[in-house]
């Protein structure tokens, strides 16, 4: 039987994640976090002082940027050149430059083609900005998730608040996801936008239970 590949979009911090991980469980899928793998060259770019705007730096660090997924449970855990960088890519130096480092072409192009490797011969779930449109355009069943931009703000404060970081206020977590919104649908290279086929999900007044409830509800008729 063919491997079944589902797309989530959509804005930054409305779920996508949440609902991504819940419908790999429930299905048996894999889960793929593609804005970890940007966030985690942005990581990379920090330390190591790479001048994205020097295309030659970046082809030569991209060559020795290594990543790797380890499921646990069903949450995300990626590896940068072995070591994990789950929890520091979360936080706001690479909030505040991922999107930067998302837009450069060279990197977009690198990263689209590990993630279509990915979803070559088994079955995932992938959430992300360009999945349904580029990564696999072709994919049966694509979400487009969109929420209330504070209800999103104060979700991911919340998140970051139980994971003991206190330095960042609610307003910093707003500006950086209206900024990272922004950027992500006005870039040139594969801008966020919805695929003509993909399912609108405003979940700003669903619970997680009824968003995995929709989703499956979709899923079925392709099983
Ligand atoms: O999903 P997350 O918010 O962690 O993604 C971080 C950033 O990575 C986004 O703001 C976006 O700039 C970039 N991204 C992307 N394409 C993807 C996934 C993420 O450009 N498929």
């Amino acid at each position: 039987k063919k491997n079944l590949v589902i797309a989530i979009d959509g804005y930054s911090s409305c779920g996508k994640s949440t609902l991504a991980k819940a419908l790999a469980k429930k299905l048996g899928f894999i889960y793929v976090d593609s804005g970890a793998m940007y966030r985690a060259v942005t990581l990379y770019f920090l330390r190591n002082n790479i001048d994205v705007s020097d295309d030659a730096a970046v082809i030569d660090a991209l060559q020795h940027i290594e990543l790797n997924f380890h499921s646990r449970d069903y949450e995300s855990h990626i590896t940068l050149n072995g070591e994990e960088v789950s929890d520091e890519i979360r936080l706001m130096p690479v909030s505040q430059n991922v999107s930067e480092v998302s837009a450069h072409k060279i990197v977009r192009h690198e990263m689209v083609k590990q993630q279509q490797r990915m979803g070559k011969s088994k079955s995932i779930v992938m959430d992300g900005r360009d999945i349904g449109t580029t990564v696999f355009p072709h994919s049966p069943l694509k979400f487009f998730m969109t929420a209330d931009p504070k209800i999103r703000a104060e979700r991911r404060f919340k998140e970051l608040e139980s994971k003991g970081n206190n330095q960042t206020t609610l307003e910093e977590v707003f500006e950086n996801l209206a900024h990272r919104d922004y950027a992500d649908t006005t870039r040139k290279e594969s801008p966020l936008v919805r695929a003509d086929d993909a399912i609108i999900l405003d979940n700003t007044n669903l619970t997680q239970e009824e968003q995995l409830n929709f989703a499956i509800g979709k899923v079925e008729p392709l099983m």
